[in-house]
């Protein structure tokens, strides 16, 4: 008999005692039960923003559904029925990574079935559809719609990024684009385009090249996974770019930063056909944190159920939410206290400036207020931040301006275990004390201008700091000590003095 997949997974949801742990986010994405790793399908329909995700309730079982979520404000989710199984054939070994695009009737969900044989291990990977005309009731179409990947490449074929391209000049009404993750028969990465009239037959253009790259990106890992294309306007040339954010694994560049299993960044060009025209080679990390992966954007849909055009750059703002986790990373303290492990990021509003893309907190359920008073000299004895005593979900944002080789200190948590310490050139995390004290201490340096505005988001325990407006962003996981590992508030001190100026905070307990 074939297990009925959508009542265990409610059930496993019932015997939950995740949201009783002192360490659950409360205003941001984490799974009912079990495990959650990469956003999926990400799409603000009108007013109302869903977040599917990888959800795995019967962690470690690995049975992969796409769990769902929604939120009128980013910042108060309700939890829904998962909209994905693995029920059948091709998704069997999970409903794998995929995106969301509005249709004239309604929305389809795009994702990779994952079928691997139980004799040989053979992995069969499929590009997979499921349709729904309200974001309430999911209507999976059970044969893959590409069931192979073209000659040349691997199964490791996955993470389908969909979209309405109203660049095609042949075909006025739009042609759908999809980007793909590959893994070259020679064992490196790349992504695969491929264009179709009626998203439902699909023709491969081929991979995504780079002529202005020198050969930068073509050994560049040997998997790329969750390419997500976003086009942005230049905030400071007014041009318009578009920037590719995918997950190179195995690569190893000889810099600063690259510390984490897989990495994630970026690349800047203009998309013309299937080149990635002007990227020049560099590219850059989009986070740096401990804990950071698989980020996508957001699709929208308008009020009048109508596609937003994905090429549409002064419209509203490019929202990204990212996985604040790792592959092979599970072994964390909330799967004892809470029998869940993982949570997403902070929807961050997309810009580039420069050719840098910068991430700007986006919670409009959560405001940043003025504080009282506005600025602060901070020195060597540690203070609360007048309005977060105590608080264990708050945003802080200040000014910051160091007098001579000054260094500002943030801890969290009672006992400590987590310090930020901020300098005009360096930033320094450490979570060697807390209860997930993995990867130690971590040091990024700081160009000059982002040293500037600071804001630092924590939820239980999750932790994002922005640097520079947003120009440079660290996401982890800080499991702290103190009383029931509850964080306190932030608490700040100086070596030397440290001004902070325009400090405004919010709360959310
Ligand atoms: C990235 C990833 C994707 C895949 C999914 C499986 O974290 O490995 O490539 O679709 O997770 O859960």
């Amino acid at each position: 008999m074939t297990e009925d997949f959508m009542a265990l997974a409610r059930q496993a949801e019932r015997n939950s005692t995740a949201a009783q742990d002192p360490d659950y986010p409360t205003f941001h994405v984490a799974p009912p039960v079990g495990r959650l790793n990469d956003p999926n399908g990400l799409i603000v329909d009108g007013d109302t923003y869903h977040a599917f995700y990888q959800y795995t309730p019967h962690h470690p079982r690995r049975l992969v559904y796409w769990g769902h979520a929604t939120s009128p404000d980013l910042v108060n989710w309700t939890q829904h029925a998962p909209a994905i199984a693995p029920d059948c054939h091709q998704d069997a070994n999970g409903a794998y990574s995929g995106t969301a695009i509005a249709t004239p009737d309604g929305v389809e969900l795009w994702y990779t079935g994952n079928y691997k044989d139980p004799v040989t291990d053979e992995r069969e990977a499929t590009q997979c559809v499921v349709t729904t005309p309200d974001l309430k009731v999911f209507t999976k179409i059970t044969s893959p719609i590409i069931e192979r990947q073209p000659d040349g490449y691997t199964a490791h074929f996955r993470d389908p990024q969909v979209w309405q391209d109203t660049d095609d000049l042949d075909n006025p009404a739009g042609s759908y684009r999809m980007l793909l993750g590959v893994q070259r028969d020679n064992l490196t990465g790349a992504a695969l385009l491929y264009r179709s009239h009626d998203l439902r037959n699909w023709v491969c253009e081929g991979e995504m090249t780079f002529p202005d790259a020198h050969g930068a990106f073509d050994n560049f890992g040997y998997m790329w996974e969750c390419p997500n294309l976003v086009r942005l306007r230049d905030e400071s040339t007014g041009e318009i770019k578009d920037v590719l954010i995918f997950c190179p694994q195995g690569i190893d560049p000889d810099r600063e930063g690259f510390d984490n299993i897989f990495a994630c960044v970026y690349i800047v060009g203009n998309l013309v056909g299937a080149e990635l025209r002007g990227a020049d080679g560099s590219f850059e990390e989009v986070d740096r944190g401990f804990e950071f992966y698989a980020p996508q954007v957001y699709a929208r849909r308008d009020a009048q159920d109508q596609a937003v055009s994905w090429n549409d750059v002064d419209g509203d703002p490019k929202l990204l939410i990212g996985w604040a986790g790792n592959a092979d990373e599970d072994a964390q303290p909330s799967i004892e206290s809470g029998g869940w492990v993982h949570c997403l990021t902070s929807p961050r509003a997309l810009a580039l400036v420069g050719g840098r893309l910068v991430q700007r907190p986006f919670l409009p359920g959560l405001p940043l207020e003025g504080a009282s008073p506005s600025s602060l000299l901070v020195e060597a004895e540690a203070g609360q931040v007048a309005g977060l005593e105590g608080s264990r979900a708050f945003r802080f944002a200040a000014d910051v301006a160091y007098e001579d080789g000054a260094a500002l200190v943030v801890d969290l948590g009672e006992a400590s275990g987590v310090r930020l310490r901020l300098e005009a050139g360096r930033m320094v995390v450490d979570r060697s004390g807390s209860r997930y004290p993995h990867g130690g201490v971590r040091e990024v340096t700081l160009s000059g201008t982002e040293s500037g505005r600071f804001e630092l988001i924590v939820d239980h325990s999750l932790v994002e700091v922005f640097v520079g407006g947003g120009s440079r962003v660290f996401t982890f996981r800080a499991f702290v000590q103190g009383a029931e590992g509850q964080p306190s508030g932030p608490r700040l001190s100086a070596d030397g003095r440290v001004r902070l100026d325009e400090v405004e905070v919010a709360r959310l307990d």
